[in-house]
């Protein structure tokens, strides 16, 4: 094997939804290990970054590598990917406990044919644990908190142990100190060798906790050290619009003024 291999390598990337360009000759290396935030405006492409990543999305033009590999020749590679999908709606009459939602994520483990074996239960368990619901695996999703809900999806991108932990936007509609805990959690999973990748609105929170910063705007604007990445000029250009960082407490906070009336 050759030295340490970038987990993700994006070459001159270029994604389109038929006439529409999303994504334009974007390069990009996420070594292993790291704890990256990908951020950038509403249709700025993050999503559909990530689906490209993933192999949901074949670009137009460019090279996708993840483990070395095209998405599509990832084969039982593809299990050491957790995936959590931006908060998709549930239908949350639908009678499903979290401890089957949690199991799902062991299919990819499972193969189609298979009942889950005792590893798959303690795996489900181990997850749930993991994010701090274990006492609620018997309880049907539709009961829980956004925030709760968000980490039983959380759990179920652990079931399949991944290398590779994607998240879209998991703090959407979670409160700031529910947000605060996940990212805690995701710096544990780093430090614990996984490499971890995230989208994010929380500019100035999320700074806090990665080491390199992604900003995508159809094209990848700046990809680096949240220190160097996290300039006013930066923001402007990437949002279009004014923001700026104030410094009260310990934790630099952003306020990103809309050029528009806020949604
Ligand atoms: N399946 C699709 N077919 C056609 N157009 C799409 C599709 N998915 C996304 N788009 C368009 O591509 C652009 C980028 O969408 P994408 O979901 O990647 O943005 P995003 O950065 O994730 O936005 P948000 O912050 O709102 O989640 C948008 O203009 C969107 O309307
Ligand atoms: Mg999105």
């Amino acid at each position: 094997m050759s030295e340490k291999q970038p987990i993700i390598s994006l070459k001159n990337v270029t994604v389109s939804y038929g006439a529409l360009t999303v994504l334009e000759d974007i390069s990009m290396e996420v070594p292993e290990g790291a704890f990256l935030a990908v951020i950038g405006p509403n249709g700025a492409g993050k999503t559909t970054l990530v689906r490209t990543i993933l192999g949901l999305v074949k670009p137009v033009s460019g090279e996708v590598r993840v483990f070395g590999r095209p998405p599509a020749a990832l084969g039982a590679l593809r299990r050491e990917i957790g995936y959590v999908p931006q908060m998709h709606a549930v239908d949350l009459r639908f009678p499903v406990r979290v401890g089957d939602v949690v199991m799902m994520g062991r299919y990819a483990r499972l193969g189609l044919f298979r009942w889950p074996g005792k590893a798959d239960h303690e795996a489900v368990k181990r997850a749930l644990a993991r994010v701090g619901l274990a006492d609620l695996i018997h309880r049907p999703l539709g009961d829980l908190s956004g925030g709760q809900r968000q980490r039983v999806f959380l759990a179920r991108a652990l079931a399949t142990e991944p290398r590779l932990l994607i998240l879209d936007e998991p703090t959407a509609g979670v409160d700031s100190r529910a947000s605060k805990s996940l990212y805690e959690l995701l710096r544990d999973f780093q430090q614990e060798g996984m490499t971890v990748v995230i989208v994010s609105h929380d500019v100035g929170v999320v700074s806090q906790y990665v080491d390199g910063v992604a900003c995508v705007n159809r094209h990848l604007v700046v990809h680096g050290r949240p220190e160097v990445v996290l300039t006013s000029d930066m923001l402007t250009e990437v949002y279009g619009c004014q923001a700026m960082f104030f410094h009260h407490g310990h934790a630099p906070h952003m306020v990103v003024r809309m050029n528009e009336e806020e949604s």
